[in-house]
């Protein structure tokens, strides 16, 4: 009891706690103890980024992906998906809707999608800056340092990469063909090229502890990011963690609060995962320490297909 006081007295102060309060903080299951840290995290997201909720518009615009990553139903192995790519006409139009709703970024996400042609999403950002100051944000994958450019010097001015977890070893059992280093790689050319540069993780993957969750929020802190996701597991019958329990919301509103305490500026959404989950989860997060909700955009012959995890939402998908 007295030990906790102590941890959240160091939080509270702005210090880094080591590795092993965080654990204890995330391994706490006293209702009191959790609700006295969702408070102060929520203090202190006040006092570092203001009493107001910012508003993002996601543009799922392309569902291609070339990955196999264990938890995504988007998974290139997933044959069963339909798959699309927006037009350019399209996007812009789901870009002005954004704009009339009054909100002032746009995220641009897909899967990561190997026949993106990079001078066609360089058209897109430059015709959505030519026709708004609407701020853009790029979520679309491990690319090249020479195609991050491209992007930068066409008008985007954020990228969202998450690391997923920290941990190499769960990383590389969980995303099988890719390379940790890489991710890393980009990242680092992201912050570099000047991008505003946003990461996170998911929470309640397989094989996660709560000390590689420590971890993570230890890595969050040290990358000095600028936009910082957490979001729930959710199970996805098409995917090889199809059995699996899903993330604990508790767990992740946790999550949430230690990264809001030990990063204090970042941008930090209450994802659309926390939507998802048995019961929405966005409102509580932004309650300790999230400020931040992305609204989809995204016409819905496209989203119905854009399966990364399932939707509480879900009809009989519609042919495009
Ligand atoms: N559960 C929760 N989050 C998921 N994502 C992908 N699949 C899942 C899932 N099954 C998240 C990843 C990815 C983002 C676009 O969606 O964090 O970066």
């Amino acid at each position: 009891m007295y030990e906790m006081a102590k941890i959240l007295d160091v939080l509270s102060d702005g210090r880094l706690p080591s590795r092993d309060g965080l654990e204890s903080v995330l391994a706490l299951d006293d209702g009191r103890e959790a609700r006295r840290l969702f408070s102060i995290a929520d203090d202190i997201r006040k006092r570092h980024v203001g009493e107001g909720t910012l508003f993002r518009g996601i543009v799922e615009f392309s569902s291609f992906c070339g990955n196999t990553c264990r938890y995504c139903g988007l998974n290139r192995s997933n044959k069963t998906l339909k798959r699309y790519r927006m037009p350019k006409a399209g996007i812009l139009e789901a870009v002005r809707d954004i704009c009339d709703s009054g909100i002032g970024t746009v995220v641009l996400q897909s899967g990561e999608d190997d026949g993106l042609d990079p001078l066609w999403l360089k058209e897109v950002i430059e015709s959505i800056k030519s026709e708004s100051d609407i701020a853009v944000t790029l979520c679309v994958g491990e690319k090249t340092r020479d195609e991050y450019r491209l992007w930068r010097e066409a008008g985007a001015d954020r990228y969202l990469l998450k690391i997923e977890t920290s941990d190499r070893a769960l990383y590389e059992s969980l995303h099988p063909g890719m390379s940790y280093d890489n991710r890393l790689r980009c990242l680092a050319d992201l912050k570099e090229l000047g991008y505003e540069t946003g990461s996170g993780i998911i929470v309640g993957l397989k094989g996660q502890t709560v000390s590689s969750l420590a971890e993570d929020i230890l890595f969050l802190a040290k990358w000095a990011l600028d936009m910082i996701a957490i979001g729930p597991f959710i199970p996805h019958g098409r995917t090889g963690l199809s059995g699996e329990a899903a993330g604990d919301a508790l767990m992740t509103l946790k999550v949430i609060a230690l990264t809001r305490l030990v990063t204090r500026k970042p941008n930090i959404p209450a994802t659309t995962a926390l939507g998802e989950a048995c019961e929405d989860l966005r409102f509580e997060a932004l309650r300790c320490g999230a400020n931040v909700i992305m609204q989809n955009f995204t016409p819905e012959r496209y989203s119905l297909l854009y399966d990364i995890y399932p939707k509480k939402r879900k009809e009989a998908v519609k042919a495009l």
